[in-house]
């Protein structure tokens, strides 16, 4: 009897030990198996209030999630209200002198906090940290440091002290996949997912391969990982990142099937279940090939809307620019695109003001306009970036030219695009709602498949999901309806 006790309390001893080391192995494991996942409890170690100012483009965004998450996991406490803030970190753009004035500003305004908080810390991070790298301490004594785009994961050691506070250049290990994190928001349903790194091209005017280094791409593997991650966190649409995502595997990754490995990943992740729209910035014209019209036609989740920078009309300026299509290329994608999808959006990027652009090649660029109508476009004047090609080269159109030239294409484009969003009126589209619109509790705005933003009284239980809504009004760049009655 006693022997059998002493059984069944080993047993139980045993079984308990079992369970018990079982969950712990299970818990280690979630928190690795996913290179994706935020800790959900992170230890505040430091109690400093962390905020970041993001500037530039999609790609900078993208960057500034993966800070927050990063610096979360390693104790900071996280803060969208900069003036309480103890570390304020300005992820920086440098593609126009623009660009880098503001961001020189606005550490200069924060200095001044350095005053009342000894302890505040300003640190610049992103293109410009790369560009101006050791200049900016000189530039401004109050910056605390420096870290460049390819070196964002050695962030929380230079913030601590264990590095130096200039951090620029290739790394020893260039993070390949990009995936320490990120924090995703309270009720977000649309993501970006960075695909590559970097750029190979060398566009006479463009800082960007001096900041962002040689063009680097993720294992295909890795990305789906990803977005399956993004997919069950409640994301429905994503919109794959890269200087060029139709370069995306160049010639380290074969053709399968006449199908390039940009198409290849597209078909992968259209495969994925709950993520239901698939967008993609930018693509080059070079290398808009016919698998890739073929694509939109054929994948449901890809969506009807293209962003093609094409930054000029004129072949003898795209030359001296160094982009390596014509006009002739741009016109034929544009057709083969719209023969394959009905009403596809289509949104441009040009600069005006290129050195020894006259008046011929810029009317050249109106007559692309007119000829594309696109419907919308980001317009540059044109801004010399020391280190690249065009910086050697006089800066001869001057800024009132620049300026009349710019207005001139933003008054083309207002046209075509209420054109454009004008051809929705009476009809039903599905929009996926993003969130509350800025004009008013009950109104919510979302944005079609091709990109079109749209307006609708709604509850926030929409939030998430794609609905039919009925349009009703239309202004230049946006929509406004009717949630259809089963909604
Ligand atoms: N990789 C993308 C562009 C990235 S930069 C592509 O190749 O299309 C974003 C845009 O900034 C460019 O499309 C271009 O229109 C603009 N831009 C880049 N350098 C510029 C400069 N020096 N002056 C004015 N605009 C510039
Ligand atoms: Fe810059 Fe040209 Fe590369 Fe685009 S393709 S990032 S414009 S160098
Ligand atoms: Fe983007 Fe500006 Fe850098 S456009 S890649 S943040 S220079």
């Amino acid at each position: 009897m006693e022997h059998g006790y002493e059984l069944l309390k080993a047993c139980t001893n045993f079984f308990a030990d079992f369970i018990i080391f079982s969950l712990l192995a299970l818990y280690l494991c979630r928190l690795h198996l996913s290179p994706y996942r935020f800790k959900k409890d992170p230890v505040v170690k430091k109690s400093l209030k962390v905020f970041v100012k993001t500037y530039g483009c999609q790609m900078n965004e993208r960057d500034s999630e993966m800070i927050l998450s990063q610096l979360q996991c390693t104790g900071y406490e996280l803060t969208d209200n900069e003036k309480i803030a103890d570390v304020v970190i300005l992820n920086t753009c440098s593609v126009r002198e623009q660009a880098e004035i503001k961001a020189l500003g606005k550490s200069g305004y924060l200095a001044r906090k350095k005053r009342t908080n000894p302890n505040f810390k300003i640190g610049i991070v992103g293109c410009m940290a790369e560009n101006l790298g050791e200049k900016l301490f000189k530039l401004n004594g109050a910056i605390d440091f420096v870290v460049g785009p390819k070196r964002l994961h050695e962030l929380a050691n230079v913030i601590e002290g264990n590095g130096p506070n200039l951090c620029i250049g290739d790394p020893e290990v260039r993070c390949p996949t990009h995936g320490f994190g990120r924090k995703l928001g309270k009720n977000q349903c649309s993501a970006f997912l960075s695909i590559m790194q970097g750029c190979n091209m060398r566009c006479s005017y463009c800082i960007v391969p001096k900041t962002r280094g040689i063009e680097q791409y993720r294992p295909m593997q890795d990305i789906v990982e990803e977005a399956k991650f993004l997919a069950e966190n409640g994301i429905r649409e994503i919109t794959l990142l890269g200087q060029i995502v139709n370069n995306y595997g160049g010639r380290l990754m074969p053709m399968v099937d006449g199908k390039t490995p940009f198409v290849q990943l597209l078909e992968h992740l259209n495969a994925l279940p709950w993520i239901e729209r698939i967008r993609y910035m930018s693509p080059h014209p070079k290398n808009f090939s016919d698998d890739l019209i073929l694509a939109h036609k054929n994948l449901p989740k890809l969506c009807p809307s293209v962003h093609l920078p094409i930054q000029s009309g004129s072949d003898r300026i795209l030359a001296a620019m160094k982009r390596p299509y014509t006009r002739e290329k741009i016109l034929e994608i544009v057709e083969k695109l719209r023969s394959a999808v009905p009403d596809v959006g289509i949104s441009t990027d040009i600069i005006v003001g290129y050195p020894g652009e006259t008046e011929e090649d810029f009317e050249e660029t109106v007559s692309l306009f007119d000829a594309v109508k696109f419907n919308m476009a980001f317009i540059f004047k044109y801004s010399p970036r020391a280190g690249t090609k065009s910086a050697d080269l006089i800066d001869n159109v001057g800024d009132g030219e620049k300026e009349r030239r710019n207005q001139i294409l933003l008054q083309r484009v207002q046209e075509t695009s209420s054109y454009y969003h004008r051809k929705f009126l009476g009809k039903t589209v599905e929009v996926l709602i993003e969130g509350h619109a800025k004009r008013g509790e009950d109104t919510m705005f979302g944005w079609t498949s091709n990109h079109c933003k749209v307006l609708v009284k709604a509850s926030e239980n929409n939030i998430g999901r794609i609905v039919p809504i009925r349009i009703d009004g239309f202004a230049t760049t946006i929509l406004s309806g009717t949630l259809v009655d089963s909604y």
